[in-house]
């Protein structure tokens, strides 16, 4: 049962209102539920939510009013936190390494998609998993570039082998389909269009008709507020992509994004606990804790400053190092982002667009690492 939450018309009000010494994540539910109504009209296929980019029961509720019934999951723990609210919706389990017991636990709940990018793994799921009704999605990578990191040093077969693989979950009673991801934060529109033409031809190998192309999460996410690109301009290309790939017979496309649904949804406000005599910041969270992302994707720009009061800083904007509160050197943000040279200590840092791997890789370590939620009426988070 969810505990109605207080709602704050806006941050700037809760912050002067509350003036929290801990990290707290703001959560606009309007922002989400205004991405999810982006993806359901505007994607050509069934839209299902990467749940790992974000976990949070308030997230999976506002997904669900929005009209999301469709989730991909990567662990039992995640399947039972989207049955727990959602008892019918639709569950694809594409993280292509999955235990035995792991796989007969999904079944018994009712996960009839499966993904798969090896001949060892899918030897496990015939074992395991009864045919009938069954998905098996075959995870494929290429060498196509634009992502912040690319998901192919960890999955995905060759097209060759791919292509066995789909022949034999097709020849084995399963329902075979092809299945993709470009690598997060993926800039490029083609990288899809490389990997859909790629598809084709491997059912084309395979001799098998696709159940289902899905074509992956990677759609970018805004990191530093100027980027020009439209999540709507990666539907056309994936839709007009499919038609040129397979002609009149274009299977039903799905998708799993998981970043680009969720990052600008919540927003993370961090305090200032130091001000140092060479000008180094430390906050009261850090690569341990909401940033964590960081080191691998770089400092957003996104942030604001705001004094005690609620009050935006103003000052020129000064390269800072910026240290997280663990009592460990490493916690620190890669370069030196611009803070206001007026920056003191008990200001406000808020980072906008944390709402996909922030909340999702907190560690607490140290014992810090934000764990509270104040949500919002805003449109936006900040
Ligand atoms: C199988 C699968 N689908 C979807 C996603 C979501 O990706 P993104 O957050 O880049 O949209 C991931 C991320 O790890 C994934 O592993």
């Amino acid at each position: 049962m969810l505990h109605a939450p207080i709602i704050w018309p806006d941050a700037v009000t809760f912050l002067a209102a509350e003036a929290p010494e801990e990290p707290v994540f703001i959560f606009a539910p309007a922002a989400l539920k205004a991405q999810a109504r982006r993806f359901l009209d505007g994607f050509p296929g069934l839209t299902t939510y990467a749940v790992k980019a974000n976990a949070h029961p308030q997230v999976l509720a506002t997904l669900l009013e929005a009209g999301v019934r469709a989730f991909d999951v990567a662990s039992p723990d995640e399947i039972e936190t989207v049955l727990s609210l959602a008892p019918d919706a639709r569950l694809h389990y594409h993280n292509p390494v999955k235990s035995r017991a792991e796989l007969a636990f999904a079944h018994r709940r009712g996960v009839r998609v499966f993904a798969c990018d090896s001949a060892a793994e899918l030897a496990k799921m015939r074992e395991v998993l009864p045919p009938e009704g069954v998905q098996i999605s075959v995870r494929f990578r290429m060498p196509a570039k634009g992502a912040a990191y690319d998901f192919g040093a960890k999955f995905g077969a060759e097209p060759e082998a791919a292509a066995r693989l789909l022949a034999e979950a097709a020849a084995a009673g399963f329902a075979p389909a092809l299945t993709f991801h470009p690598g997060t934060q993926c800039l490029n529109p083609d990288a899809w269009r490389i990997y859909i033409e790629a598809a084709a031809r491997i059912a084309r190998m395979a001799g098998v008709r696709l159940a289902q192309l899905n074509v992956g999460g990677g759609f970018p996410a805004r990191r530093t507020g100027d980027e020009a690109f439209a999540l709507e301009d990666y539907f056309a290309a994936i839709a007009e992509a499919a038609r040129r790939a397979f002609g009149d017979q274009v299977p039903p496309l799905a998708c799993e994004p998981g970043r680009a649904m969720a990052a600008d949804c919540m927003s993370v406000a961090t305090r200032v606990k130091l001000v140092r005599e060479d000008g180094a910041v430390f906050l009261n969270d850090g690569i341990y804790g909401a940033l964590a992302e960081a080191p691998l994707l770089g400092s957003a720009t996104r942030m604001r400053v705001l004094d005690p009061s609620g009050r935006p800083r103003r000052g020129a904007p000064r390269p800072r190092v910026v240290f997280g509160p663990t009592c460990d050197s490493v916690d620190r943000l890669p370069g030196e982002p611009a803070l206001p040279d007026d920056l003191a200590e008990g200001d406000f840092v808020l980072f906008e667009g944390l709402g996909a791997y922030g909340m999702a890789t907190v560690t607490r370590f140290n014992g810090y690492g934000p764990t509270r939620v104040a949500t919002v009426s805003a449109p936006r988070p900040v």
